[in-house]
């Protein structure tokens, strides 16, 4: 199943061909400036720029600058310069919970409501650099309430509607947010989420925020803190249709999204104007060679930055037709994408590996009820996938008809950086394929040592491309230690990786303390945090293991306090603790309780062990001597959880 497989035929109308794609790549290293001073024309700019790149990663002159001198703003580069050619053509398809529950959005329709949320946001006082945490479901509203930051220059900060009032709380705190919107209630599964609840919660420990703006979802019942809470529909009364967009430089900050690392607490990633649009706006284009009038569907939730960047501004930035999914693959059955896809016409369809593996084990049954004629092209992200799940996906969800994208990028990348290009890329089943024009990838040994050739090694990349993170909100110095010490002069991905002869990449997963679990990242560290911060633990270490629908799951080593006794009582209340402390997706699969913890004599845990144990691989544990107490691992061995 490794076998190469052809791309669709060259000489697709408009689409990048296998010549073009190596031209583009090369003009791109050989004169960076010239290639991307051409590549940022697709978007509209108040101010042209005149400077292209301005980066260093080496220590003494650290910086990464783009298009510099430039302004521009990104809501009218994702509604009104569509307004003149598509004003009547739908933007947002907003898909609810239960299927049929549909509504669409022009571009004209996106204008006015993008403005007048914009005005409502400066009416709470919002003006340009302020941050505003939205922690929302999937609706509309919330891309109206992104796109209307960015017409005032506010910086969003999204929370996933999944994180606890406690992880809420953090973010905000974190970036001093003095304005929040929510909603009544999500819906997901049919189940409801109390999403205002959790943001009253979360506020009792954040005085910075002055006004909780409140959409109406469901109508379920909220409680209202006067003086601070304020539904939209009353704040839209009255409030006018235009609002003129703050004109940005290019390197203002657009956005901030928290995402987990090796350290307990989660980095506020933050991202620029025209850098991340150029770069979202060409990797939209080209990965999925986007044609006009096509519908596209991109099934992550605007919480990670794969909703950023390829639900919300990629698409729009396009003058795309994009699908908001507020419901889950699941539910009210295993058919659920595939009947949406023949119901809306969907082009398109951008998913992770998790949740191709979970619809794989239902059955090819629930996928050929459907026709799903409109699909032409199928994506994947956010781990690696593994060969049967992208056969399947080609196979039975794309007929065999179907080029799928594997496209490899991070938080941080702001945008794909390993991906086909659909119709210049020959496919191997597993691999997300070859560097995008402006990407240069290598593998490093542990010394820094590049490696050449068919290889295995670290994945650095060795010079900055448009749309990478600026900075760690705050810290700077944290960006610049976590992502450009350990390889100094390069940008470290966190990520293992074998090229082939071909020259083509194989991500194999992080190889620092950070897990992919249903293609989100958990730091290992944020999982024992919350663990230990549980008045019975003494220590906890977490580390991966392999699961067959998720990926990487969460396997937790407990050690009580000297007098508590393990038990499943225990064991479930930990694990609900955790859900509770961090939200559901931090919740451990396996909970070992651990009399000891295999330490070196300084002290320092050592995961390898309890990795290979928690993967069932314990034939060989290799060199056990240097432990304090070589005996614990024997323990960790016959007790663990299969
Ligand atoms: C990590 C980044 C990219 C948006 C969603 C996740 C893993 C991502 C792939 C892929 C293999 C992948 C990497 C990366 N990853 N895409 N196509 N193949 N691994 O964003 O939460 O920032 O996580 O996800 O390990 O470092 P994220």
């Amino acid at each position: 199943m490794t076998e190469t497989i052809h791309a669709a035929p060259t000489g697709v109308e408009g689409s990048i061909d296998r010549a073009d794609y190596e031209r583009q790549y090369r003009a791109s290293v050989e004169d960076s400036d010239a290639y991307w001073r051409d590549q940022a024309q697709a978007i509209d700019w108040i101010t042209p720029f005149r400077q292209v790149q301005d980066t260093s990663f080496n220590e003494a002159d650290f910086r990464i600058r783009w298009f510099a001198d430039g302004e521009l703003n990104v809501s009218v580069n994702c509604v009104d310069r569509h307004l003149a050619t598509r004003g009547d053509q739908v933007a947002i398809v907003w898909e609810g919970d239960e299927p049929g529950e549909t509504r669409s959005i022009t571009y004209r329709e996106l204008h006015r409501d993008v403005c007048r949320f914009a005005n409502v946001l400066k009416d709470l006082g919002a003006k340009k650099g302020d941050r505003i945490t939205l922690y929302l479901p999937m609706i509309a509203e919330a891309a109206a309430a992104m796109l209307a930051c960015t017409r005032i220059g506010a910086i969003h900060s999204i929370v996933f509607g999944g994180f606890s009032p406690d992880s809420l709380a953090n973010r905000i705190q974190d970036c001093d947010s003095r304005i929040v919107i929510t909603a009544d209630e999500g819906c997901r599964g049919g189940k409801r989420i109390p999403l205002k609840a959790n943001v009253d919660k979360a506020l009792a420990q954040c005085p910075s925020v002055e006004h909780v703006l409140v959409i109406r979802r469901t109508g379920g019942d909220v409680a209202f803190t006067e003086g601070r809470d304020i539904w939209l529909h009353d704040a839209l009364q009255g409030v006018s249709d235009d609002c003129a967009p703050e004109p940005m430089n290019a390197e203002d900050p657009l956005f901030i999204l928290y995402t987990s690392g090796s350290t307990g607490k989660p980095k506020g990633v933050l991202h620029t104007t025209g850098g991340y649009l150029v770069w979202v706006t060409k990797t939209f284009r080209d990965v999925f060679d986007y044609r006009d009038g096509e519908v596209y569907w991109c099934t992550a939730d605007i919480g990670w930055v794969t909703g950023h960047s390829y639900v919300v501004y990629g698409p729009l930035a396009n003058g795309a037709t994009t699908v908001m999914f507020d419901g889950v693959p699941n539910y009210p059955d295993h058919a659920r994408l595939w009947e949406t896809i023949d119901r809306l016409g969907v082009n398109i369809l951008y998913t992770a590996p998790t949740a191709i593996r979970a619809l794989m084990r239902e059955g090819k049954d629930w996928v050929t009820k459907y026709s799903r004629r409109s699909l032409r092209l199928l994506g994947t992200v956010g781990e690696p996938i593994n060969p049967e799940a992208w056969d399947w996906y080609h196979r039975v969800v794309g007929d065999g008809r179907c080029p799928v994208v594997d496209t490899w990028w991070q938080t941080e990348t702001g945008g794909m950086l390993i991906a086909p290009l659909p119709y210049a890329t020959d496919l191997k089943p597993g691999s997300a394929t070859k560097p995008l024009p402006g990407v240069q990838p290598q593998l490093v040994d542990t010394e820094g040592k590049v490696l050449e050739g068919a290889t295995e090694g670290n994945l650095v990349i060795a010079d900055s491309w448009p749309g990478q993170m600026r900075t760690v909100w705050g810290d700077h110095d944290r960006f610049f230690q976590t992502y450009f010490s350990t390889y100094p002069g390069k940008y470290f991905t966190g990520d293992g990786c074998r090229r082939d002869a071909d020259g083509y990449y194989w991500i194999t997963g992080r190889v620092d303390d950070v897990i992919n679990v249903s293609g989100h990242r958990m730091g290992t560290a944020e999982v024992e945090s919350a663990l230990v911060a549980h008045a019975k633990v003494a220590e906890a270490a977490v580390v991966g293991m392999p699961h067959e629908v998720k990926g990487q799951g969460i396997y937790a080593y407990v050690t009580l306090n000297a007098g508590e006794e393990p038990s499943e009582e225990l064991r479930t209340e930990l694990r609900q603790w955790v859900r509770q402390e961090i939200g559901p997706i931090a919740s451990p699969d396996a909970l070992q309780f651990a009399p000891g913890l295999p330490k070196t004599r300084s002290g320092k845990i050592m995961r390898r062990i309890l990795r290979k144990i928690a993967e069932n691989d314990v034939g060989n544990l290799g060199d056990t001597s240097t432990l304090a107490d070589p005996a614990v691992v024997n323990t960790l061995v016959a007790e663990r959880v299969r």
